[in-house]
C-alpha cells in the first residue's frame, strides 16, 4: 500500500518511515520542507522522499496523487520565528486535505493530542482541536489519534528527560507531580499502520496512551536510576515560570510561553485506552525508557 507522510522528519516520522520498511506491503513518499531534511530522513528503498510547500497545490499534488493513506504528522507546541500553531498546525492541515480530497486519498491518519479541543482557551490545544475539525468534516474517513507525552529517538520529550536525568539534582516545573501517560513512539508508529491497513469508515477519534501512569517526577527519578546514580528533583512554582516566560515574550516570540507551561504541566488522563482498537500492544514503560539510554539511543544511530 503507498502511503504518504507528511512532517516525515518529525522524531515520529522518522521512527515511522523505520517501521514501514520492515513491512512487505508498504512503500512511502514522504514529505519534508526542505532538502537538508531529505538528508535526516533513514533511507530504505521503499521510501522515497519528497520535497512539498504547504503552499504550493502542485508539490502537495505530487505527494498525494496515487496514495491510499496519509499521515499528517506536520505539526508544533513551540512556536518559533518561523512557526506558529496557525501555520503549522491550522494551515498545514487545511492544505493536506483539500488536496487529498481532490487526490482521492481513502484514508487520513492524523496525530493530535490529549486535551485537543476547537473551544480550548489554550492556544495549542485550541489549533490542534481545529485541525481536528478540519480532518473530520473532510468527508474522508479518518482516525485521529490523540497522544501524550511521546517518548522515542529524538522526541522533545525524551531529550528532556535523559537531561535531566543525567544530572545529579534538577528543578522542574510544579515539582513534576502532574500526572504522565508516556507513549513509546514504536507503539504510536504501529497504531497508525494498523490505521492505514483498517482504513475504518468514517471518523474515528482514538486516545492512545502508554500502559503505565507516572509523575514527571518518577519518570526523571527512575531514568536516572537505569543510568546508575539517584537524581533529587527540586520544584520550579509554575507562577514563577510563567511570569517569566510572559515577561521574556515581550522581547522574543515563541519558546517557552504560558501556553506551552500550561501544556507540559497538564494532567495526562484518559477514560478509555485505544491501544486494543488500534491494534497496539503497549511497551512496558521501563523497555521505554531503557531505549532512551544514551548508550542505545549511540548504537541505533
Ligand atoms: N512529541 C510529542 O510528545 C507529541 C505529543 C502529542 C502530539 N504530538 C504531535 O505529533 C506530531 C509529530 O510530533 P513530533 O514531536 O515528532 O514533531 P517534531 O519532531 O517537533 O517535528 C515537527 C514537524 O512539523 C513540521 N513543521 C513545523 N512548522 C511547520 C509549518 N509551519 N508548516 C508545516 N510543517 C511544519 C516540521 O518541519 P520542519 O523540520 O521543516 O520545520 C517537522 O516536520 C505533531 O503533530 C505533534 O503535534 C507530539
Amino acid at each position: 500500500m503507498q502511503i504518504a507522510v507528511t512532517g516525515a522528519n518529525s522524531s515520529v516520522g522518522k521512527v515511522l518511515l523505520r517501521h514501514v520498511a520492515g513491512q512487505n506491503d508498504f512503500l512511502a513518499r514522504a514529505g519534508v520542507r526542505t532538502s537538508e531534511a531529505v538528508a535526516t530522513l533513514p533511507r530504505f528503498a521503499t521510501i522515497t522522499p519528497r520535497v512539498i510547500r504547504y503552499d504550493d497545490r502542485d508539490s502537495l499534488t505530487a505527494l498525494l496523487t496515487g496514495v491510499r493513506c496519509l499521515v499528517h504528522l506536520a505539526g508544533i507546541l513551540i512556536e518559533t520565528k518561523h512557526s506558529n500553531y496557525q501555520t503549522a498546525n491550522v494551515d498545514a492541515t487545511r492544505a493536506v486535505v483539500d488536496v487529498c480530497r481532490d487526490a482521492n486519498v481513502e484514508h487520513i491518519v492524523f496525530i493530535s493530542v490529549l486535551g485537543a479541543d476547537s473551544h480550548s482557551g489554550n492556544r495549542y490545544y485550541r489549533s490542534k482541536g481545529v485541525a481536528e475539525q478540519i480532518v473530520t468534516q473532510s468527508g474522508i474517513s479518518a482516525t485521529i489519534i490523540r497522544t501524550p507525552i511521546l517518548l522515542g529517538p529524538g522526541t522533545a520529550g525524551a531529550r528532556a528527560l535523559v537531561s535531566m536525568a543525567s544530572r545529579p539534582t534538577v528543578k522542574v516545573l510544579g515539582g513534576g507531580r502532574h500526572a504522565l501517560r508516556p507513549l513509546d513512539v514504536d507503539d504510536l508508529s504501529d497504531a497508525i499502520l494498523y490505521s492505514c491497513r483498517a482504513r475504518a469508515d468514517g471518523v474515528a477519534v482514538h486516545e492512545l496512551v502508554g500502559p503505565e501512569p507516572t509523575t514527571h517526577r518518577d519518570l526523571i527519578t527512575t531514568t536516572g536510576r537505569l543510568m546508575g546514580h539517584t537524581v533529587s528533583v527540586a520544584a520550579i512554582p509554575v507562577w514563577t515560570a510563567k511570569l517569566g516566560s510572559t515577561l521574556a515574550g515581550w522581547t522574543r516570540r515563541g519558546g517557552m510561553t504560558p501556553t506551552v507551561i500550561d501544556v507540559i504541566t497538564a494532567n495526562e488522563v484518559v477514560r478509555t485506552n485505544a491501544d486494543a482498537d488500534l491494534g497496539v500492544s503497549l511497551t512496558p514503560l521501563l523497555v521505554t525508557l531503557t531505549k532512551l539510554l544514551p548508550e542505545k539511543t549511540a548504537t541505533s544511530d
